[in-house]
């Protein structure tokens, strides 16, 4: 993975990205591109001393909004810029000693994939350093009509573990305009949490490909098998063509929108395929916490194969109303006690709702 070495505070003031979260710092040269969309963030609703203080996933999606230069319309406020592919899901022998659910203990089944940049900018370029993490959502199908989704992103370990830290992030970005005296906000976030600052140094550069990603869940999710046992796990899914990142030479020739550009190339040759792996922790390994990442020597069992065939038409009307949610579970695939999943789950709500 490309990785900036010189990477310091003050570089970061200038685009910081989290979670692909495009920060617009006031004043700052390197401003977003904006949609002509583009409008300014609704009030928040806490705007009036007489109301009572906005929620928590309200008051994050104000920050988002206006770190992304306003409600770009019909876009979502995060991963804007994407692109829906479909194939198959065929799970392994050894899913079912996980889990019960049908898409783990059954025959294959058809997946919905949508690959993004991060950030609620939906003509960002693919090669803009603020992206952060690319994202993988997938959709199991399951016959019967029923579905359950995995939404993952391009780094192990979330920026932050908490809806408190992630508004706080977002908050002290704002706040931290080129007139600020040092250290201002972000500086003093940052200079406390290096596992943040190790998450935006290591999404500073774009995959070679969507295909050449690997992509984790961060947060933490429960399997149940037939007899009731139940596992606590993280997703990985891991691209079997390998992991490539560019190099700055590399990005700096690559076109604005190289990643679609290149996913529907591939898959006109062939299948773009991932391997999805379930990491299962050791005892005392944090469950509650995204941006605590499990060692590597932990035990993985493959659940199966994800093997995408087909560029989806009719992008624009798909991406608009396909909803991904890491909450949308089945029998078999439970929430665990990692706080940020129904904090997400409450916040994308928030989103669906401004593209309808
Ligand atoms: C406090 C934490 C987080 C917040 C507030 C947040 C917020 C959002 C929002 C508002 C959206 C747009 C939803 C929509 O309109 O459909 C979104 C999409 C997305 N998020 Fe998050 N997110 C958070 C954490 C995460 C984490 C931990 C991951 C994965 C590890 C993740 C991966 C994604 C992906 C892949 C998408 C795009 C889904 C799609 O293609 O529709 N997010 N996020």
């Amino acid at each position: 993975m490309g990785v900036r070495t010189s990477l310091h505070l003050s570089s970061l003031l200038a685009g910081v990205t989290l979670l692909g979260a495009t920060m617009l710092l006031p004043g700052c040269n390197r401003s977003a591109p904006k949609t002509e969309e583009a409008t300014k963030a609704p009030p928040a609703a806490d705007s009036s001393a007489a109301k009572p203080a906005a929620s928590l996933p309200q008051q994050i999606a104000d920050v988002m909004v206006k770190a992304n230069g306003g409600i770009h319309t019909g876009f979502r406020f995060n991963h804007a810029k994407g692109i829906v592919v479909s194939g198959l899901f065929t799970p392994t022998k050894e899913a079912k000693t996980l889990s019960k659910a049908a898409h783990f203990s059954g025959p294959a089944v058809p997946v919905t994939v949508r690959f993004s940049d991060g950030t609620g900018v939906p003509d960002i370029p693919d090669t803009d350093p603020r992206i952060g993490p690319r994202g993988i959502a997938v959709r199991f199908n399951i016959p019967g009509g029923g579905f359950t989704d995995i939404v993952s992103v391009s780094h192990n370990g979330f920026v932050v573990g908490t809806g408190e830290d992630f508004l706080g992030l977002f908050q002290a970005v704002l706040a931290s305009g080129p007139d600020a005296p040092h250290p201002n906000a972000i500086e003093t976030f940052l200079g406390s949490r290096p596992l943040a600052v190790k998450f935006l140094k290591e999404t500073a550069f774009p995959p070679k490909s969507f295909a050449t990603a690997a992509y984790f869940s961060n947060n933490a999710f429960v399997l149940v098998d037939s007899s009731g046992k139940k596992q606590v796990v993280r997703y990985q899914i891991q691209p079997a063509a390998g992991v490539a990142y560019l190099d700055s030479a590399a990005t700096a020739k690559a076109g604005p929108n190289f990643l679609r550009e290149d996913l529907e190339k591939r898959l006109s040759r062939g299948p773009v395929v991932f391997t999805l792996y379930a990491q299962l922790p050791n005892a005392g390994d944090p469950t509650n916490d995204g941006s605590l990442v499990w060692p590597a020597d932990r035990k993985r069992v493959t659940l199966g194969t994800i093997r995408l065939t087909k560029v989806e038409p009719n992008q624009e009307e798909l991406q608009r109303s396909l909803q991904f949610n890491p909450t949308f579970l089945v029998s078999g695939v439970e929430l665990s006690d990692d706080p940020l999943v129904p904090l997400r789950s409450a916040v994308y709500a928030l989103s669906v709702a401004h593209r309808k």
